[in-house]
């Protein structure tokens, strides 16, 4: 099984790069992270060295279930480090790993010199594609950049075009999914001249409130903003958001939004996506996850009988229609498997008061009434046991 692909002429040797944030804000982690067996990586968003940032403190909250993050909030801003920085950087990176991907992130001020200018430094400091910050949610959209960008249609077009006519390399506009429409963002990309879209940043968030001072999470000195979710919450945000830009746009797609196994990847590509990146998985169970990730990847692929990503790709987008077009001719009824069934009830407590009343205890045992079951799925959903399923039905002729 062969797991390279190419992104806008850019050899990936596998489909795993990592996103812009922590995990690729110097060059001693991408270092770290290429021999660990990552494909490429997409800075930190650099900014022009005149732009002052100062990040809050904290600046991290996250949700979880037990110990599991499941959902990770932040209001970081961009890369601290200058421009000095990076490019010596990116020349050692370049030199040490040619077989691997540098993508550098950048955020210019709202002219067109600050794009352009940043855009040639970073053509020059030998980045093979560049990625445009346009989605940033707390990235200084009081500056008129970050989200601010990517949730106006006109300016996104504009500044697509700006860094397009000043470079050769391969752009891609990283979007954000804060908008109504995350396709006429893409369109007005496109219209720009983007090579390619990146989706998602972050989901504008506000994971919580400290009921015992009153304060948002997470507080700083007794005060909070909202933040960017990311993680494994928002996969179903980022799959979306996918499969509408593969079903919409012609671009190639690198996509992400709380991957963190190798089978949330698969989706994601079933759905249309070139590649993947990931972040906030890395942050929390570091580099070393890309191990596991490439041997599922790679037995899936082969139980599957996929030769190269070519043959997987956007498989599963074919079959996302319209409401209007789903078959509505039967009603599908659960299938019980006594054998797992404990009897605890759940079934039959959601289909009584969120469901249809189709499920009761009849002499102690599981009953469905067929003909009172309107066969939406929920009691199949709350069974511990997975003893209740809804048999497949293929699409009559
Ligand atoms: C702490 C943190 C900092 C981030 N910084 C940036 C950034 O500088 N530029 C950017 O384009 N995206 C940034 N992101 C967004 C990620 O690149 C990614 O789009 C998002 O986290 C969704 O992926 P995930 O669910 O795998 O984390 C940041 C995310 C986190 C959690």
């Amino acid at each position: 099984m062969n797991l390279e692909s190419n992104f806008c002429g850019l050899k990936l040797e596998n489909p795993y790069i990592l996103a812009s944030a922590p995990p690729t804000a110097s060059i001693e982690m991408i270092d770290r992270a290429f021999e660990a067996g990552w494909a490429g990586v997409v800075t930190k968003t650099i900014k022009p060295d005149y732009m002052e940032i100062k990040d809050a403190s904290p600046r991290f909250h996250a949700l979880k279930e037990g110990n599991r993050v499941i959902g990770f909030e932040n209001f970081e801003l961009v890369s601290k480090m200058d421009l000095a920085y990076w490019e010596k950087g990116i020349k050692e990176l370049r030199d040490k790993w040619p077989t691997k991907a540098i993508i550098v992130s950048i955020m210019g001020d709202c002219n067109e010199e600050s794009w352009a200018d940043l855009a040639k430094w970073a053509q020059k400091a030998g980045a093979q594609a560049l990625e445009l910050n346009f989605s940033c949610p707390h990235g200084m959209p009081e500056k008129g950049v970050g989200a601010a960008i990517g949730q106006n249609a006109p300016i996104t077009e504009k500044i697509t075009r700006w860094v397009c006519d000043a470079v050769e390399i391969p752009v891609i506009v990283k979007l954000t999914p804060n908008v109504t429409s995350v396709v006429t963002i893409a369109e007005a990309a496109i219209r720009g001249g983007a090579d390619a879209l990146a989706a998602i940043n972050t989901v504008e968030s506000l994971t919580g409130v400290d009921l015992k001072t009153l304060t948002p999470y997470p507080m700083v000195q007794g005060q909070s903003t909202l933040g960017g979710f990311s993680g494994p919450a928002v996969k179903p945000i980022g799959l979306r958001v996918i499969s509408q830009l593969a079903r919409e746009t012609d671009l190639p797609l690198s996509a992400m939004g709380g991957i963190s196994t190798w089978a949330d990847a698969m989706e994601y590509i079933a759905l249309g996506g070139n590649h993947v990146q990931v972040c906030t998985e890395v942050m929390v169970s570091g580099f070393g996850i890309i191990k596991k990730m490439l041997k599922g990847t790679e037995d899936y692929m082969n139980e599957m009988g996929f030769k190269s990503f070519d043959d997987f790709r956007g498989v599963a987008s074919a079959k996302l229609t319209a409401h209007h077009s789903l078959q509505k001719t039967e009603t599908v009824i659960p299938e019980l498997n006594n054998d797992l069934c404990t009897k605890c009830g759940k079934c039959v407590t959601a289909c009584r008061d969120g469901g249809y009343q189709a499920i009761s205890f009849i002499d102690k045992m599981i009953n469905i009434s067929e003909d009172q079951c309107d066969g939406c799925a929920l009691c199949t959903l709350v069974c511990p046991e997975k003893a209740l399923t809804m048999p497949l039905k293929e699409k009559s002729a």
